[in-house]
């Protein structure tokens, strides 16, 4: 893939991914009322770099060209929710579901279902429509709705974890994972006091 053609693909995903990103901040600020409660604690967006877009398509085993890029990234364009808690994350979610001119091409639930790792968080690659001047497409944008205490710790893990050739990994992933429950008891202890009067 050539630059050129790197910053022709892109375009669009980046066209969908604001789209979604204004349906998100419409969504934080409609849903509950008082701007203390709004469940959106920030968003982070990243179109995904050249350089990332070949490892994948080379670790998927297929060349590096543009249709394999379109056929087989889902993640191009990408967002990251962070949220208070998980019982808004559902709400938000439900909400964009309900968008009916959207459509849902995949999803995966590991808060309900939480990885190996101890990894939680809702992936879900909406399909976003994009207008051009006589035609409709459908790009993807992957969305990673995560809570606080999810965000810190997947940011600590991949800190930890980047750092690879260290003899006692096992241990600390156990470790890891084991702290991966201890916040999310202590996210719903916090919650708690949300909810009682
Ligand atoms: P990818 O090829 O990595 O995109 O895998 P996939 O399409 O099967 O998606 P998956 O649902 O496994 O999520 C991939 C993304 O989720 C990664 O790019 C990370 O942002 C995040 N992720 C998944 N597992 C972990 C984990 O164990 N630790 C951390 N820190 N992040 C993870
Ligand atoms: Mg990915």
């Amino acid at each position: 893939m050539t630059n050129e053609q790197y910053y022709e693909l892109i375009k669009p995903y980046g066209d969908a991914m604001q789209v979604l990103l204004t349906r998100l901040e419409i969504l934080n600020h409609s849903i509950y009322d008082r701007d203390a409660s709004k469940p959106v604690h920030h968003i982070q967006s990243r179109i995904k770099e050249k350089r990332s877009m070949e490892e994948k398509l080379t670790r998927i085993g297929v060349t590096d060209s543009l249709i394999n890029a379109k056929d087989h990234l889902m993640d191009i364009g990408g967002i990251r929710v962070i949220c208070y808690f998980q019982t808004e994350i559902y709400t938000l979610l439900n909400a964009l579901k309900r968008q009916e001119d959207m459509i849902v091409i995949k999803e995966k639930d590991y808060m309900k279902n939480p990885k190996k790792s101890g990894y939680r968080s809702y992936h879900i690659v909406f399909g976003v429509p994009v207008h051009a001047l006589d035609a409709m497409e459908y790009y993807p944008v992957e969305v990673q709705f995560r809570t606080l205490s999810m965000d810190f710790w997947s940011s600590m893990e991949h800190k930890i974890c980047y750092k690879k050739n260290r003899e006692n990994k096992e241990e600390i992933s156990r470790q890891l994972q084991a702290l991966s429950e201890s916040l999310s008891m202590i996210e719903e202890e916090m919650q708690g006091y949300i909810l009682s009067p």
